[in-house]
């Protein structure tokens, strides 16, 4: 049976990985993409996120421009960092037309509720970014939250440090009021974070191969992603890019790719370590958990999957 996926975009390079793993994956039928803030501004997500389809050939999956920044504040500027990780135009700086067709004129947040009231559980959503869109979606209407499927998530680190400071990540740092709703929202949510994405490393053997297919967008994807694995090999001192999206679709497709310890969870939203996911204490006894924090992975399975769907998509 095929599921059917909304993926929730800061667009972004690994999240144009996790584009690319979607259409690669014939057990998901990708019905929208939602745009968010994170690594870009929320109109460059949904510009990438269109010319990104366009250079793929799938013109049929629409995008939806979302909420552009988190309540507590009034506008967003994408960190310093970002432009380091993901270029300033967050595709690496390679250049690639802009789509001939623009977003949906729907929002985001209406896609949402409208897909779930259709599909219910049958729907997996899949942010890669921040977590406003999901949650202006619950506060428009509550009733989605009792029809809906699981949220694979990427975002949080619990045994392992941040990526914004010790504590955060960079996905939960940017609304983490949002993300300790979603926590404690009483939906299965399966969090990939950083505990298992930092286990899963792309190389440059990896992007020649979509190089030397000489596809149009096996020279896009290669170009774009060395620019992240030039970055991380650089400042972070690991032996490629860390494939944080990716593995989100691919936890979606196959939750056998990860180990889940069961928990109830919230985001410290006070102080020093704001941004920080961990276990909430009010919800320890409870012998209902309804996250399932990935801890482990099987990196080795995974990177072949990845190159496999990915693979068919570019070359
Ligand atoms: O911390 C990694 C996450 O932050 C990824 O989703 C990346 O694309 C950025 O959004
Ligand atoms: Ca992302």
């Amino acid at each position: 049976m095929t599921r059917k996926i909304i993926l929730d975009l800061d667009t972004g390079i690994d999240d144009a990985l996790a584009i690319a793993y979607a259409l690669g994956s014939p057990e998901l039928d990708l019905i929208g993409i939602t745009a968010t803030y994170g690594n870009v501004l929320v109109e460059q997500s949904v510009r990438n996120s269109l010319a990104v389809l366009e250079i793929l050939g799938r013109t049929d999956v629409p995008v939806f421009i979302g909420v552009s920044h988190s309540r507590t504040a009034d506008s967003f500027t994408p960190a310093r960092i970002s432009a380091l990780v993901h270029g300033g135009n967050g595709i690496g700086e390679v250049e690639i037309p802009d789509a001939r067709r623009v977003a949906e004129r729907r929002s985001a947040v209406d896609f949402i509720i409208e897909s779930v009231h259709r599909y219910g559980e049958d729907l997996i959503y899949i942010p890669t970014g921040a977590s406003t869109n999901i949650v202006a979606a619950f506060e428009k209407d509550p009733t989605i939250m009792d029809v809906m499927g699981p949220i694979v998530m990427m975002g949080g680190a619990l045994t392992v440090e941040g990526n914004v400071n010790r504590w955060t990540e960079a996905n939960i740092s940017q609304d983490p009021e949002a993300a300790d709703l979603l926590f404690r929202s009483g939906i299965e949510v399966i969090m990939v974070g950083l505990d298992v994405t930092h286990q899963t490393l792309l190389t440059k053997a990896g992007t020649s191969t979509w190089r030397d297919s000489g596809t149009e967008a096996g020279r896009f994807y290669a170009d774009m992603t060395d620019y992240y694995i030039d970055f991380e090999t650089r400042a972070v001192d690991i032996a490629g890019c860390a494939l944080h999206d990716p593995l989100a679709v691919a936890v979606a497709v196959d939750p056998s790719l990860v180990t889940l310890l069961p928990i109830n969870m919230r985001v410290d939203l006070e102080g020093p370590t704001r941004g920080r996911t961990i276990g909430d204490l009010a919800g320890l006894a409870n012998p209902v958990k309804t996250v399932g924090a990935a801890v482990e992975v099987d990196a080795e399975r995974f990177l072949e999957e990845f190159m496999t769907r990915v693979g068919s998509v570019l070359t």
